[in-house]
Parts: C-alpha cells; sequence; structure tokens
C-alpha cells in the first residue's frame, strides 16, 4: 500500500494543471502485481481535462492489464481527496474494489467500491431479463 501512494504522489508531480492549478496523482495495482500511475491533465478546453485516477487506469488497459485491485489518488488536500464520478464509474467498470484516498500530509480514507458507488450501472444492466449476450 505504501508503494502503491509512493507512486501516486510520484506521478501528482507531472500533473498538467496550469488552469485549476489543482495538481492530483494516482497509481492503480493490476491483479498481477503491476503499478500504473498517473496525473491530471488539462486542456484549455477544460471538459477536455481527463483526471489522474482515468489516466492510470486507462494506462493499464492500454497495456493490456483489465483487471485491477486497488487504487491510490493523492492531492493537496487537508482531507483525502475524494475522486470525481466519473473516475468512480470507471474504477467499477475495471472492478477496483479497494480506493485508497489520500493527501500530501499523509492522511489516509480506505474506501470499498461499494461504499464509494453504491447503486452503480453495471456491464449487467445491459442485458434486459430474460436475453442472452451473446459476447
Ligand atoms: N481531479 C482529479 O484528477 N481527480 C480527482 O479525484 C478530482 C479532480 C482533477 C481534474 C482537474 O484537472 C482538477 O483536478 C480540478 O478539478
Amino acid at each position: 500500500m505504501d508503494e502503491l501512494i509512493a507512486c501516486a504522489v510520484k506521478a501528482r508531480e507531472y500533473a498538467y494543471a496550469p488552469y485549476s492549478k489543482f495538481k492530483v496523482g494516482a497509481a492503480v495495482q493490476t491483479k498481477s502485481g503491476r503499478i500504473f500511475s498517473g496525473c491530471n491533465i488539462e486542456d484549455s478546453s477544460y471538459g477536455l481535462s481527463n483526471c489522474a485516477e482515468r489516466t492510470a487506469i486507462f494506462k493499464a488497459v492500454s497495456e493490456g492489464e483489465q483487471q485491477l485491485t486497488t487504487i491510490a489518488v493523492v492531492a493537496d488536500t487537508t482531507e483525502p481527496v475524494s475522486p470525481c464520478g466519473a473516475c468512480r464509474q470507471v474504477m467499477a467498470e475495471f472492478g477496483i474494489e479497494q480506493i485508497i484516498l489520500t493527501n500530501l500530509s499523509g492522511k489516509r480514507k480506505i474506501l470499498t467500491l461499494e461504499e464509494i458507488l453504491p447503486f452503480r450501472f453495471a456491464n449487467g444492466d445491459i442485458v434486459k431479463d430474460g436475453e442472452k449476450n451473446n459476447d
């Protein structure tokens, strides 16, 4: 857990946040034991900005890792930083069951996916009752 947090802290240093000035770092652990880190990347067209959590998750998935277990996220906040709704949904998509929220002073909050995103939309919801998914 300490290693994952250290990777998130390191990734935060690479944050590209010239508009909000709010730097965020994240690191995700795969079931196979690998770690992928990410930072937030903003754009002058603000809506195109990407959060640190999704950067880390998309890096893992684009390197062939779809089974993810834990994510750590860090920012320079008073309380451990809380992921946005979009990132929570993406965490759910790839089965991240443990979410570690931290800040630069080392305060931690460890939550489960169920705690952070109850009643979420999921893959199984796409298939209607009685229908078969052929994939
Ligand atoms: N941000 C993250 O990267 N992760 C979070 O959990 C919250 C918000 C980013 C998006 C944007 O670049 C900046 O923080 C301010 O919202």
